[in-house]
């Protein structure tokens, strides 16, 4: 482990926000991190990509950054392979090796920001795919039991950007290995996507393989998203919010150009829609603003804080909620 003190977490989030951890340890694998506990408990704040939060605050105590690499094959038939990654792999590294090897599952989920290990915290998705789609377990150390775990498909209980991890296990749990199935034939490839069809019809792409696909998306992706190398952001800052069908109903009689999907429990109701509507989509104020391609993107131009970003959240929440009785859920991780 590699200790450094009162060190800045600017270049670990990908929001860009100047806040210092107390201590930074970097954790090499899943020894040093049972060991670390077993010595010290739980410590401040876990970090994983750093692209799934907004530090609003600077962390006393330890921050774990959990920096275990590694892939690794741990089963393959002629339709499959299982390939084992450590938590601190860079997700869409791993999502571009998967596809230089012809394998099929990831191309989906191209270009999304963060690391392996934090993938199934929020069941990572886009373009009509998931990562409970392809994943077989994940392995990690159990932070109040002091002991290893290994979660299959079904103990992960994911759900719409949600997991284990986020409910009954929020803290408890560090991962640091992930196991993902991957194709190798037949794939199972997922265009009912409309912006992928047409993306690929646009270019005269006919010949549909994952890679083609993964091109598609990433393609999408950068028209649509700010790249984090460039301009601190979060992805989607907000979940889409799921509504009782009757409001959903009520809204549409207004505002007939609203897209809605029907999901388990309700209406889902695209929050980037919303927010456009109520005339936020571009808005800047100083360092802090709301991306003029993707409105449910929160923006830090440079020198944002946490603290501006979060009030220019709660503006927009709150607007959002007077003009249609929505009231939209951060989808990034507060600290
Ligand atoms: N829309 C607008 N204005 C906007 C943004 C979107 O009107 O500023 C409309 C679009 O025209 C479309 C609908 O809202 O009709 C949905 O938009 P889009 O397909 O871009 O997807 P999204 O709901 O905005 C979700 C995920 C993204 C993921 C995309 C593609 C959430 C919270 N976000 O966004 O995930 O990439 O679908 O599958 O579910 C992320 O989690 O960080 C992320 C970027």
């Amino acid at each position: 482990m590699i200790v450094q003190i009162n060190k800045s977490l600017k270049k670990l989030n990908t929001f860009g926000i100047d806040q210092k951890a107390e201590r930074l340890i970097w954790a090499h694998s899943a020894e040093e991190i049972l060991n670390y506990v077993n010595h010290h408990g739980a410590p401040s704040l876990v970090l994983g990509g750093g692209s799934n939060m907004l530090l609003t605050q600077d962390i006393s105590g330890d921050v774990l950054k959990v920096d275990i690499h590694g892939r690794k094959v741990v089963f393959e038939n002629d339709d499959e392979v299982h390939i084992r990654f450590g938590a601190g792999e860079n997700w869409h590294e791993i999502v571009l090796w998967t596809l230089a090897q012809g394998l099929g599952g990831l191309e989906n989920l191209s270009l999304i920001p963060g690391n392996c290990g934090t993938a199934p915290v929020q069941n990572i998705g886009a373009y009509g795919v998931e990562l409970k789609d392809c994943f077989i377990s994940c392995e990690g150390v159990h932070i109040e039991d002091k002991c290893f775990f290994e979660l299959d498909l079904d103990g992960c209980e994911f759900g719409y950007r949600d997991s284990i991890f986020k409910n009954t296990w929020k803290n408890k749990a560090i991962i640091t290995r992930i196991t993902l199935r991957l194709s190798k034939r037949n794939h199972k490839l997922r265009l009912d996507y409309g912006a992928i069809k047409e993306e690929l019809a646009n270019k005269d792409i006919s010949e549909h393989t994952p890679k083609a696909i993964s091109n598609a998306v990433v393609a999408i992706r950068k028209r649509k998203l700010p790249d984090p190398a460039e301009i601190g952001n979060s992805g989607s800052f907000f979940k889409n919010p799921i509504v009782p069908e009757e409001l959903a109903n009520t809204l549409q009689e207004t505002y007939t150009d609203m897209p809605t999907y029907t999901v388990e429990g309700g209406i889902k109701i695209a929050a980037g829609w919303l927010i456009e509507k109520a005339g936020w989509k571009g808005f800047k104020d100083g360092d802090v603003g709301v991306h003029k391609n993707q409105a449910l993107v929160l923006v830090n131009y440079s020198d944002a804080t946490g603290a501006e970003v979060l009030n220019l959240a709660h503006e927009i929440i709150n607007d959002v909620h007077k003009k249609y009785g929505i009231l939209l859920q951060a989808e990034v991780n507060l600290i």
